[in-house]
């Protein structure tokens, strides 16, 4: 039996009031999305507007980040104790343009991914390789060193409270998708690593795949024994794509 699958949106830096309404009014009415888990991460700014619309429905909500800090002087930061003020269910963590274009360190994600735990809030760890570092052969090598970052944070007891997502850097927002048989092998590699240090937790655990995921991609994807559902960037902004995808996943 495959684990429950999630798909998550991640809207990343886009939307308006206007625009997310008809998009969360959707799939709070949305069927067929009972078999499976679904949540939106959204700018910080639509947290109460996703609460307010997708409160009554079967989709959740979530951050698209956090602070490492609980509070204080940290102009323009966000702490895990204001996200759970929202009732978020996740928080994205180490999502490769937060590292990339924020020079956020392995420790950091780890920090923050504690910080979501303390509160509560599942973390969505984010691990992947550059297009370099597959070339060269370093793809497992940088999964397990994000990976490892994160659970010298949280310590190997919480690795059932996680879900992790392979997001290799070079299939984001790129249109190049990883092949099912590329997902699979970084998916079952993550597993065994898992379960290295908890059996259990490595059969529970539920790793997501992201880097453009569309409608036409993401049944082949979603069919591979390690992939338990996607985290999608530019197709989670249409409708009618974003509820496709979630439907294959079922
Ligand atoms: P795209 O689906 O737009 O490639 O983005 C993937 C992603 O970064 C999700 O977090």
């Amino acid at each position: 039996m495959k684990r429950k699958q999630l798909v998550v949106g991640n809207w990343k830096m886009n939307g308006s009031l206007s625009d997310n309404a008809a998009l969360l009014d959707g799939l709070s009415g949305a069927d067929g999305l009972m078999a499976l888990d679904v949540a939106v991460c959204v700018p910080y700014l639509y947290l109460a507007q996703a609460r307010e619309r997708l409160a009554s429905g079967g989709v959740s909500w979530g951050a698209q980040n956090v602070s490492e800090y609980d509070s204080g002087a940290y102009t323009g930061e966000v702490s895990g104790k204001m996200l759970v003020d929202f009732q978020v269910s996740f928080g994205l963590v180490g999502h490769s343009e937060r590292r990339s274009l924020y020079a956020e360190p392995n420790e950091l994600v780890g920090i923050k991914a504690r910080k979501l735990l303390e509160v509560e809030v599942t973390p969505i760890v984010c691990v992947g390789e550059t297009l370099e570092q597959r070339e060269a052969g370093q793809t497992f090598e940088i999964v397990s060193s994000q990976f490892e970052a994160v659970i010298e944070q949280i310590g190997i007891e919480n690795l059932g409270r996680i879900v992790i997502a392979y997001e290799p850097v070079w299939a984001i927002g790129t249109g190049l998708t990883a092949s099912p048989a590329q997902a699979q092998e970084v998916h079952g590699y993550i597993r065994e690593q898992v379960a290295l240090l908890d059996k259990a937790a490595a059969g529970s655990l539920r790793i997501l795949y992201g880097g453009s995921v569309k409608p036409d991609s993401a049944e082949k994807l979603f069919q591979q024994a390690d992939v338990d559902g996607g985290l999608i960037g530019g197709a989670s902004l249409n409708l009618i794509d974003f509820l496709t995808i979630c439907r294959l996943a079922t």
